[in-house]
């Protein structure tokens, strides 16, 4: 019998990449989100039970992030409705160095479907498909991130570990912490994104005050709150380090940022980053 293979959040920018690599071999993928058929929304639980009937392994991103109010409750009552449904295999997307995101972590793990972690640094896609994707055009990158150091994550690395976790044995209760090989500051990132657009790009360190009132401006007051607090608690140094959590799993290295900002900009019609 087929094993069948569902992904929430599938049209994201992890989400998708997954359900891709688990076609291309060949597996049948039931993709969810707001606007698929059976839908998924963590706002509407009651939609659940029919969107997990039938599936074997589930692949999950939670929005807006595990550390969000609510998100425990919404994770522990996802846990019980894959059980009933007969689930046999989740993946979870989750942040690194994050609290809320592991309290989120520990409820799966110790539920009744056997569950793998996949625990991501910042996603090298926010300066091509994420929120950070105007800095080439604004020539801004602005952020409350100092000059702290992040090693930045390939989501395409990220999902070939998903799949490889949904797809071989023997990753049941590992936590698989992903980064890209090498920490850069934001000033780095902004000099080669001035290489790669062919114009300036300039990092301008914000404080949390001021990235809040501008968050706050365009999302609303609770995005901002959510995002500033991350901003505070993962922009102390704490994931300054490079993991070797790509390779081991892959075994191969992680790519680098200068690479993915490079390829993205190539695959756009006017040459540049979006
Ligand atoms: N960005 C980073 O650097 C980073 C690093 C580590 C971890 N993460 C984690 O990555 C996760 C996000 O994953 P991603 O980047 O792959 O996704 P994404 O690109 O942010 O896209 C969000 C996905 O969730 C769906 N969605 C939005 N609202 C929803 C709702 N209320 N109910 C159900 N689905 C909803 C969207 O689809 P529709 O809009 O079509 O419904 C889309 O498929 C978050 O938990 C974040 O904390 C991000």
């Amino acid at each position: 019998m087929s094993t069948n293979f569902a992904v929430i959040g599938a049209t994201g920018k992890t989400g998708r990449r997954v359900a891709e690599r688990l076609e291309a071999e060949g597996h049948a993928v039931r993709r969810l989100a707001r606007g698929t058929s059976p839908s998924f929304d963590w706002e509407h639980p009651e939609g659940w039970v029919p969107a997990l009937h039938g599936i074997d392994r589930l692949y999950v991103t939670y929005v807006p992030d595990l550390a969000a109010p609510g998100a425990d409750v919404a994770i522990t009552r996802l846990a019980q409705l894959a059980d009933e449904a007969g689930v046999q295999r989740i993946v979870l997307l989750s942040g690194r160095g994050e609290d809320g995101a592991r309290r989120c972590e520990d409820i799966l793990s110790a539920s009744n479907v056997p569950t793998t972690v996949v625990r991501a640094s910042w996603f090298a896609q926010n300066f091509t498909e994420g929120m950070l994707s105007d800095a080439a055009s604004t020539g801004v990158l602005a952020l409350p991130a100092g000059d702290v150091r992040e090693p930045f994550i390939d989501v395409d690395d990220l999902a070939a570990v998903a799949v490889e976790a949904l797809t071989s044995d023997g990753h049941a209760g590992l936590v698989h912490e992903v980064t890209g090989p090498e920490s850069l500051t934001f000033a780095e990132v902004a000099a080669i994104l001035s290489e790669v657009a062919g114009r300036e790009v300039v990092y301008v360190p914000m404080g949390f005050e001021e990235f809040h009132a501008a968050v706050a401006s365009e999302e609303g007051e609770a995005v901002a709150t959510l995002l500033t607090e991350l901003c505070r608690e993962v922009f102390d140094g704490r994931n300054a380090a490079p993991t070797d959590g790509v390779a081991r799993v892959l075994g191969r290295p992680a790519r680098r940022l200068r690479s993915v900002l490079t390829d993205a900009a190539a695959a756009t019609p006017a040459g540049r980053p979006a």
